[in-house]
């Protein structure tokens, strides 16, 4: 069984745990939606106990059943959110799995209980030997036998210290992990350890939380710390807190302050969390691009850890990501190769290291991801940096694991994202690879300074375009709505519009549930246009006429589609009305040079498949079958 990518969270302190764990896998939801489940120590008894609730399907199932059955006081426990792979997303297999080395446990109590992300690979050897020992066990799920090795291993040592018991636990365990525990007998401290799935400590007032990531404490406390890979955190009830590495040796974990607060984390009047960040695409871009030009007007970035010599010797770059970041790596290779006249290959990060790619020290692999813990993304740059290619990370979450495990990283600095559809962070992606491709430039010696600072002016004056463009999103609005009995959509474009059609059929694909299809569109004729027939509604994204050569073959384009009944909806910029007579529906965007216009010109295709999504009823936060970050390959 797998259970690779979850939500987690664990507090001690003074205050209840119960609304801190809840409110922590809210905001976490996004990670995962299949169950959750929760428990805290309950010291209420003579004898110190777990208890525990657990429910198949969002959290709001879970929040039912503590309102009927609720929970203890307790001021220490631990929640989890879960997005399931293989097996049912059923109630007995959601976490927290319990257990107790005297055989008093079921699945909502015990004297241990442990939540998982990832996959323990040796499961089924380590269960075998806890059936000979008769061991039962309550689930399908690997995370069980960490409960009974953990439980037995406490009590066989007797010396009441759960961080050591989870260090001799995990180096019994094959696979990637990350485990958080509470044991009823040890009540001042959470125990986390990590192998590969993100775990990050938050440090309190007298409280201490362990996450998946900050989001869940953020209302509590901005100051946090990394973990490394294989290390155990021990976080007590003071608010102290111990790191070592797997074998016990003491590590000083690195810490950082969280540059967002909690109202980042929330809906904020807004009735989804993609309608928030597509509203806060201006300031996202903004703050992506705060502080690149130093003293003398020369772009830097200070998260560059590359010598300007390396990046002199770079003779190929190769961007790998998945989604959303993959569609703006392929508009990044437009800019940087026209930019800096070096060579850029974009593959999917799951399909790089199958295919034995070209690699050399001279290779820069740039991975682009929002998250930093996506695994086809992660185990890309793993593969480039064997071949000792330089790695530079485009990431928004601090402290993740691709940009730990990179040469160099570009903070996007776009604040949370909740909403599962990728919407800020594909515009930051975007402006953090173009200030890569200038940077380049600038290293390189292929651009003046002066050239540089022009389109640095340009991209500073793209918040307020994107701003202008937002204002005009209600005709979109009204069309999206109009829609609901689509059955296909496709989605054209040429130049870097052909990587912002394959993003608009993505973002209808993942929250309309709606077959869509983006083309480039002179390829049409040579098979797709075949699929034309009356009325099919095809959205086409015009490059400026001020590129004629590029417009006038799109301006045919869309009459070759017209022509064979397909209803157009047409994006192009202010001015630009020879399309008009061949457009159904025709949207304006403000005018950006042409390597920039996929920053005004992808809002109307996030808000069309947003819209059309709600008009269908469907959970435009949570789409089916897919989670935020998908830490398994
Ligand atoms: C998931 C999400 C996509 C996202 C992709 C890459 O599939 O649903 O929206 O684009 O992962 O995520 P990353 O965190 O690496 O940018």
């Amino acid at each position: 069984m797998l259970w690779p990518m979850c939500g987690i969270v664990g507090y001690v302190g003074s205050q209840q745990a119960l609304g801190i764990v809840i409110e922590g896998l809210r905001r976490m939801e996004y990670r995962g939606y299949d169950s959750a489940g929760i428990a805290v120590v309950d010291r209420s008894g003579a004898d110190a106990r777990l208890a525990g609730a657990k429910k198949a399907g969002k959290l709001a199932n879970l929040e039912k059943e503590l309102d009927v059955r609720p929970l203890p006081a307790s001021t220490t426990g631990l929640g989890h959110t879960r997005w399931a792979t293989h097996g049912g997303p059923t109630d007995g297999n959601a976490h927290p799995h319990f257990s107790d080395s005297a055989g008093v446990y079921t699945d909502l109590t015990g004297k241990v209980a442990v939540i998982h992300n990832g996959i323990i690979e040796n499961f089924a050897r380590l269960k075998a030997e806890l059936a000979a020992e008769n061991v039962t066990f309550l689930s399908e799920t690997d995370t069980e036998v960490v409960a009974h090795l953990l439980a037995r291993d406490f009590d066989e040592a007797g010396d009441g210290d759960l961080g050591a018991a989870m260090r001799r636990v995990v180096n019994r365990l094959q696979g990637a992990f990350t485990l958080v525990a509470v044991h009823a007998d040890a009540p001042d401290v959470v125990v986390g350890a990590r192998r590969n799935s993100p775990l990050v400590i938050g440090v309190g007032q007298g409280e201490a939380f362990l996450a998946s990531d900050v989001s869940a404490f953020i209302a509590h406390t901005r100051e946090a710390i990394e973990m490394g890979q294989d290390q155990v955190a021990e976080i007590f009830r003071d608010g102290s807190v111990r790191i070592t590495t797997f074998d016990g040796e003491v590590v000083e974990g690195k810490r950082f302050h969280v540059s967002w607060d909690a109202s980042a984390a929330e809906k904020g009047g807004y009735d989804w969390f993609m309608q928030k960040e597509i509203a806060e695409q201006p300031q996202a871009v903004a703050d992506t691009l705060l502080g690149r030009v130093n003293g003398q007007g020369r772009l830097k970035l200070d998260e560059m850890r590359l010598s300007e010599d390396e990046l002199r010797a770079i003779t190929k770059i190769i961007v790998v990501a998945c989604g959303t970041a993959y569609h703006a790596g392929l508009i990044a290779k437009y800019a940087i190769e026209h930019w800096t006249r070096v060579p850029v290959e974009v593959e999917l990060a799951s399909e790089f290291r199958y295919r034995d790619p070209i690699l050399t020290k001279d290779t820069l692999v740039i991975a682009i991801s929002q998250s930093g813990e996506t695994m086809d993304t992660l185990m890309a740059i793993r593969h480039a940096r064997e071949q000792h290619s330089r790695v530079l990370a485009i990431c928004n979450t601090n402290g993740s694991t691709i940009p730990r495990e990179s040469d160099a990283v570009v903070y996007t600095h776009g604040g949370p994202e909740i909403g599962v559809a990728s919407t800020k962070a594909f515009l930051t992606q975007l402006t953090a690879c173009y200030l890569v491709g200038l940077y380049l430039a600038q290293v390189r010696g292929v651009k003046f300074n002066d050239e540089v600072a022009e389109v640095l002016t340009q991209l500073s004056d793209s918040p307020a375009a994107i701003a202008e463009t937002l204002n005009r999103m209600e005709p979109v609005r009204k069309l999206a709505r109009s829609m609901v009995g689509a059955r296909t959509v496709l989605f054209l474009g040429r130049h870097v519009g052909y990587p912002m059609a394959l993003e608009g059929a993505l973002k209808l694909k993942e929250l309309a549930y709606i077959h869509a299809e983006g083309f480039a569109a002179g390829e049409l004729k040579h098979g797709p246009i075949a699929l034309i027939e009356q009325d099919l509604p095809v959205v086409v994204v015009v490059p400026s006429p001020k590129r004629p050569l590029l417009h006038d073959k799109i301006v045919s384009n869309i009459q070759e589609i017209r022509a064979r009944g397909a209803k157009t909806i047409v994006i192009a910029e202010d001015g630009d009305d020879v399309v008009a007579p061949y457009a159904d529906f025709l949207f304006h965007v403000p005018e950006l040079p042409i390597l920039l216009q996929p920053l005004v010109a992808t809002v109307p295709l996030q808000v069309f498949a947003a819209e059309l999504a709600d008009a269908l009823g469907y959970d435009v936060d949570q789409p089916r079958n897919l989670a935020k970050s998908v830490t398994v390959e």
